[in-house]
């Protein structure tokens, strides 16, 4: 049993069906940030995500590829385990639903569940939506036909199958919400789940027999023509992770102290898990917290709207921490969320360049001029104690914030020390207590500055745990259990030391630093012009003119400067002469194929007529001619060498 000194946090894991996107992002980046608290905290922390490889979709999207199941999962899970290190995510375990250890683990959880009797063999008779791996009572379809959740076309399935004795659990589920209110949150998501569970709940149907990707039955029961149902299979993984049903050693973190969560998935979690776990005779997780749905510009983020949003580019393009402050203070967690590039510039400018980085350059500007470097809070107490008992009081309440998962909350709570900070400077200006000869007062308001900018990066580190630790050694300290016992739980105030200089954390962001998509296609149109999307898709063999084809200015140009974008993996900046008063700039996505020195001096062939982008921060005035296969890219350049300028056509 999970002792208070364990904290055992986890994420959905994720159907391989698809690469990550903000939304996986976004869980991820809140249970790591749960995980640095309790680790930092001092408790034992174990910290799971993984891959949810089952199931018919996935079964269906690998043969789609002309791949097995297993190749296709292989895959795609390695691009989530990938991203997730490329983040720092500090998991303690990656799952996979494909692992022996799990499987065994579910079969074993099968058997007790059968052996207690609350599995049964019937005939399963319904709806099934396949893309949200679920079956629906005919009356919740949406046109008699339709899945209430996605809108997709269901299958008609009748098949046999093992249950799930769901009914039974219903009083012992409604007792359970009403005994623990915070066991699902936000609270308000509580209440509908209740009202969902008071409805009446049906036996699950728990294996399917038309399909083969699943995990196979116990031996015992020799029915091999069963696969257990993918979300049985993928719940169970929060405790085989732990090794249930093999290795149980790590079982003493169960209970969770919080599974995170979508709201798309709480019926799942909230619902069947406890269920199966009542059934198991395991205890039941602390809490379920369902965060809400992310959408971009205003718009619901789609493959076919071209609207989605790779996490990567963006921690790419405005740095990792900046992003991942942004994710947790924008929207009220359980809220929905909507991302678009001018919210994150706003915040990165003004709360972390205006407040906090600031905040620091003011200190390491005001030490460095009156006092060589020095700090000392030694004398702060004495003529900043209601300042620093304002800060105390915020920080107190900044720990339970967390835990609720008011963490949009807990940002806005941190973010008073530092209001207290700025005021104090205006407030008491230290240049005047300098001119003054109050030389003492001025150190203890450094003091008090240095000590606010301390606390508040221990308790910012476990949402921006690469630029916190900055911070603390400009400040000459270290993150970790000690400090946060000494600052944050005793309340002390920094020691004396030297600050160190460090560049400007938080540049300011003048512009878009992505280029932005072509605003998407409303469904009204798209309806209204079926032709002109099949030419679009077909653009690859779409027959035009001649006069369209000369529409397109192309020339040879000579590249005469190449570097490369900082921060961009991909990207080049090069300075190509086309013949006219000065070079072109061309922002060009071949850095994984050409280095700046390999394109520099080269002749290259031009789009010269294309609107003006802006990449990454940089506008660019053409494109480059390449061609690309799976071997790779090359550039198409002038067989001999031609006059910059010169036409191509
Ligand atoms: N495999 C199941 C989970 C099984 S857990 C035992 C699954 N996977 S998923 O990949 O489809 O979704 C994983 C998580 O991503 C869910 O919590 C879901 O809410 C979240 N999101 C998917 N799209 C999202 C947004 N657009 N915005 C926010 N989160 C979203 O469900």
């Amino acid at each position: 049993m999970s002792s208070c000194h364990k904290a055992y946090i986890t994420t959905p894991i994720y159907y391989v069906n698809d690469i990550a996107h903000i939304g996986h992002a976004y869980t991820t980046i809140i249970a790591d940030t749960l995980a640095r608290y309790s680790r930092m905290s001092g408790l034992d922390t174990f910290f799971l995500t993984g891959t949810d490889e089952h199931g018919q979709k996935i079964e269906e999207s690998a043969k789609a590829r002309g791949k097995s199941p297993q190749e296709y999962a292989d895959e795609i899970s390695a691009t989530f385990k990938n991203l997730w290190d490329e983040f720092g995510i500090s998991y303690d375990k990656f799952i996979r639903t494909t692992d022996e250890d799990h499987m065994k683990g579910v079969q074993k959880a099968f058997k007790v569940m059968y052996d207690n009797g609350d599995i049964y063999k019937d005939v399963y008779k319904g709806h099934y939506c396949i893309s949200c791996e679920t079956f629906f009572p005919e009356i919740q379809l949406v046109d008699g036909e339709f899945c209430p959740e996605c809108g997709k076309p269901t299958t008609v399935v009748e098949e046999e199958s093992y249950f799930f004795k769901l009914s039974k659990y219903q009083d012992r589920l409604l007792e359970w919400y009403d005994a623990h209110p915070e066991c699902i949150l936000p609270r308000s998501k509580r209440n509908e789940v209740i009202r969902f569970v008071e409805g009446g709940l049906e036996d699950l149907s728990i294996t399917r027999t038309s399909f083969d990707w699943g995990v196979k039955l116990p031996e015992e029961l020799n029915d091999p023509k069963h696969v257990m149902y993918v979300w049985l299979d993928a719940l169970m993984n929060y405790v085989t992770a732990l090794g249930y049903g093999t290795d149980e050693a790590k079982m003493d973190f169960w209970p969770a102290r919080v599974h995170l969560i979508g709201k798309d998935i709480l019926r799942f979690h909230a619902i069947y898990w406890p269920a199966f776990l009542m059934s198991l005779g395991l205890e039941l997780p602390k809490h379920i917290a369902a965060h809400g749905w992310w959408t971009r510009d205003g718009e619901k983020m789609s493959k076919s709207k071209g609207n989605v949003i790779n996490p990567k580019e963006v921690a790419d393009a405005y740095g990792l921490d900046n992003f991942r402050y942004f994710m947790l203070r924008e929207v009220p967690f359980g809220g929905d969320g909507d991302f678009s590039q001018k919210a994150l510039i706003d915040r990165i400018n003004s709360d972390l360049g205006n407040d906090l980085g600031n905040l620091l350059n003011r200190l390491i500007g005001m030490s460095g001029k009156y006092f060589e470097g020095r700090v000392d809070a030694s004398d702060t107490p004495k003529y900043y104690q209601q300042e620093l008992d304002e800060v105390e009081a915020s920080l107190e309440k900044l720990e339970p914030l967390l835990f609720e998962m008011q963490i949009h909350r807990y940002l806005e709570e941190l973010w008073r020390p530092l209001t207290v900070a700025n005021k104090a400077i205006d407030r008491y200006q230290p240049w005047t207590l300098m001119k003054e000869g109050k030389a003492e007062e001025a150190m203890a308001l450094n003091g008090l500055i240095a000590t606010i900018l301390a606390k508040v990066s221990v308790m910012l580190y476990p949402v921006m745990p690469q630029v916190c630790p900055k911070i603390a050694a400009a400040l000459g300290f270290t993150i970790d259990n000690e400090s946060w016992q000494k600052l944050i739980k005793d309340k002390k105030l920094i020691e004396a030391f030297t600050i160190e200089k460090i560049p400007p954390l938080f540049p300011r962001i003048e512009e878009p630093l992505l280029e932005q998509e072509k605003p998407a296609e409303t469904k009204e149109e798209a309806k209204k012009a079926p032709a002109k999307k099949e030419e679009k898709k077909d653009e690859g063999v779409a027959l035009i003119g001649i006069d369209q084809f000369f529409q397109t200015s192309l020339k040879v140009g000579t590249v005469v400067k190449a570097e490369e974008v900082p921060k961009s993996k991909k990207l080049l900046l090069l300075q190509v002469d086309l013949g006219e008063e000065k070079p072109r700039q061309i922002v060009a996505g071949i850095k994984e194929w050409y280095s700046a020195d390999d394109m520099l001096n080269t002749q290259v062939c031009v789009v010269a007529n294309l609107k003006p982008a802006k990449l990454m921060g940089y506008t660019s005035e053409g494109m480059l001619l390449a061609a690309k296969d799976e071997d790779g890219l090359c550039m198409i350049r002038p067989e001999k060498p031609k006059k910059p300028g010169t036409p191509i056509g």
